[in-house]
């Protein structure tokens, strides 16, 4: 497993927090390509231009997919060159690297619908629970697909989407001062972590989403097992 997932895993004082956030706030988008873009605008129009806990949800339902759909193609990757056992090792290790990733989202998306369920914010179930199956499943089989071919291009456009999400999860905190007294309970606080108020929690999860897309980006450059 990489020293990045790793080091996400520890969780971080307020006072690194809130270094963390001001280095994404100043720190520049990249440049989104093709498809990130036509989802980031897809759900722009579905779900409003500003970032929000039921946009969120929907984004980390998406994010979760590519680590799927890796682990999956890894798996059959290893079936196949089980004879060469360093080989093997190599790929497994990829394997429990995205299974690492898929759990960290998971908590994300799990922490998010418990909020919304308390907050009683309003879900709609075609616009909060169709489509976002609708979208994680077209996303899966497009990160599957180009893994299969180029799994580099596979790698981009995961870092192109953890890369939206650190900036948007920055900006909501950003927009949102009261999170900072708002405090954080939750029923995965042993899993995920404490926080002394939503605003950290939030600046925790921009964190993740960046050291998911260190991660991507580190595997552009040799992509393809070997
Ligand atoms: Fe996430
Ligand atoms: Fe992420």
């Amino acid at each position: 497993m990489s020293n990045l997932a790793e080091t996400s895993n520890r969780r971080r004082t307020h006072e690194e927090l809130l270094a963390e956030h001001r280095a994404t706030l100043g720190a520049r988008r990249m440049r989104y390509g093709f498809f990130a873009q036509l989802l980031f605008r897809g759900m722009d129009l579905l779900y409003g231009s500003r970032p929000s806990f039921q946009k969120f949800k929907v984004l980390e339902i998406v994010a979760r997919v590519p680590y799927q759909a890796w682990e999956v193609i890894g798996y059959v990757a290893i079936t196949h060159t089980s004879a060469d056992q360093y080989f093997a090792r190599r790929i497994f290790d990829r394997v429990r690297e995205s299974r690492v990733q898929q759990d960290n989202e998971q908590w994300h998306l799990l922490i998010l619908e418990e909020l919304i369920e308390r907050k009683k914010l309003r879900v709609n179930f075609f616009l909060h629970i169709v489509v976002p199956q609708a979208l994680a499943f077209a996303y899966y089989y497009l990160s599957w697909l180009l893994y299969a071919v180029r799994p580099d291009l596979s790698y981009l456009l995961n870092a192109e989407l953890e890369d939206h999400a650190e900036h948007e999860y920055a900006q909501f905190v950003l927009d949102h001062p009261e999170l900072e007294s708002e405090p954080f309970h939750s029923a995965f606080e042993a899993d995920y972590g404490s926080f002394g108020s939503l605003a950290d929690l939030f600046r925790q999860i921009g964190y993740d989403e960046r050291t998911h897309k260190l991660e991507s980006l580190a595997h552009i450059e040799n992509a393809r097992f070997r």
